[in-house]
């Protein structure tokens, strides 16, 4: 059968029938920055304390994980404490296999029939997909022309909609931009007394802020995760997959008050995190300067590549690039078939990401050498559109 075909007399959910797998293409081409990971591999340090404590860990296999993964939990605490400098304690912490069952967990717990979740778009685009699986209606609120938030429009949808979820995304995917904490308070505060659509009176939203490349902003901002003892309806949800340069041993996790994670211990399968899991991370976490020494670079690198990027022309008109605080850029803005761009980039072994709005292309730091293949690709690619297009257009 074909990679894809569901055979007719299968009973998938009717809504579920001509829907498509999420996920960027995994083509396998010498440059690949299109899913926002770290290009820099686990030091020898990690790999060998992997290979430790997976070692440690592999006669007792026998037996069911560590449900509640506690020492997990207390070195997601420790990390918070150093990278984040909020304090906070097992109970306010959860982890999951990656960020994106985090975010399930939390639709699964608080979403459903009859219930209503709020995003601000452009944003990440599983948001839909969590709420499709679970049954919440998901609604958008726009973003102000700048890709920053509209405060006042969110608010307003937030009374209009009634959501138990407010999905807020800092810094955001695709576009990169940060939410500043007045913006956040201000949302935090409305959602305090805010209604609940199909719950009963004195039930509040929950205001999600998905923190996953919250390592990339400029030192000295602070994360949602100093608000959580303030703010007992914030969950933070963040991952291992980016900044910390360990996407491929999918581990997420979250800070919230004690009583969202007891809410989303409900939902959680039995024994969710793996052993394998649980080791690895732990491993990463003895190492954490090692897995973050890259940030600082790939930081500086973003704003070059920004810089070059604004330099460029496309038809005669400049590249826009949208501000980013992580360690990807969006950028373009008036490529008028921005398929092309991407195909002819693909031609030269590049892969970057059409996502985010119509005119707009996306593209994830990579090490020096895959960014001097990039920008020799895009100025390539942009010239033979161009050329493409005079000559359409002479026929
Ligand atoms: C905004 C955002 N949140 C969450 C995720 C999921 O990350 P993970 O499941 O690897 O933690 C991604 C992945 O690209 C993302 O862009």
């Amino acid at each position: 059968m074909n990679e894809g075909m569901i055979p007719a007399d299968l009973p998938l959910r009717n809504d579920l029938i001509s829907e498509e797998p999420y996920g960027a293409p995994q083509i396998d081409v010498p440059v690949c920055l299109n899913v926002n990971e770290n290009p820099y591999p686990p030091s020898h340090a990690v790999v060998r304390s992997i290979e430790k404590r997976i070692r440690e860990i592999a006669p007792t296999l026998n037996r069911y994980p560590d449900r509640e993964h506690m020492e997990l939990r207390q070195a997601f605490v420790d990390y918070l404490a150093k990278e984040s400098q909020a304090s906070l304690t097992t109970d306010q912490v959860w982890g999951a296999n990656g960020s994106n069952e985090i975010m399930l967990q939390i639709f699964q717990a608080f979403g459903g029939p009859g219930r209503a979740a709020l995003g601000c778009d452009p944003t990440y685009s599983m948001y839909p997909e969590y709420a499709r699986d679970t049954f919440t209606q998901w609604h958008t609120a726009p973003r102000n022309a700048d890709f920053t938030l509209d405060v006042d429009r969110t608010i307003e949808a937030i009374r209009a909609i009634e959501p138990s979820i407010v999905m807020l995304t800092s810094p955001n995917n695709p576009t990169g931009t940060a939410l500043p904490m007045t913006d956040l308070k201000r949302i935090l505060d409305f959602c305090q007394n805010a209604r609940v659509a199909g719950a009963a009176d004195g039930v509040h939203p929950i205001v999600v802020v998905d923190e996953a490349y919250i390592e990339f902003r400029d030192p000295g901002t602070p994360s949602a995760a100093t608000l959580v003892n303030t703010y007992a309806n914030l969950a933070v949800s963040r991952t291992m997959s980016k900044a910390f340069a360990f996407a491929g041993a999918r581990v997420g996790y979250v800070a919230a008050s004690a009583g969202i994670i007891n809410c989303l211990r409900i939902v959680r399968m039995p024994y969710h995190l793996s052993a394998v899991t649980q080791a690895t991370a732990l491993a990463g976490f003895d190492h954490t300067d090692d897995q973050l020494a890259q940030v600082g670079h790939l930081r500086e690198l973003r704003e070059q590549t920004a810089q070059w990027l604004r330099e460029q022309t496309y038809k005669g008109e400049p590249l826009e690039v949208a501000p980013s605080q992580s360690n990807f850029l969006m950028f373009g803005g008036h490529f008028d078939d921005r398929g092309m761009i991407f195909d002819e980039m693909l031609r030269r072994g590049v892969l970057i990401r059409v996502v985010g709005p119509d005119g707009w292309l996306r593209v994830c730091m990579g090490t020096d050498d895959e960014m001097a293949r990039f920008r020799e690709a895009l100025t390539a690619s942009m010239r033979a559109v161009e050329e493409q297009t005079n000559q359409a257009n002479q026929q």
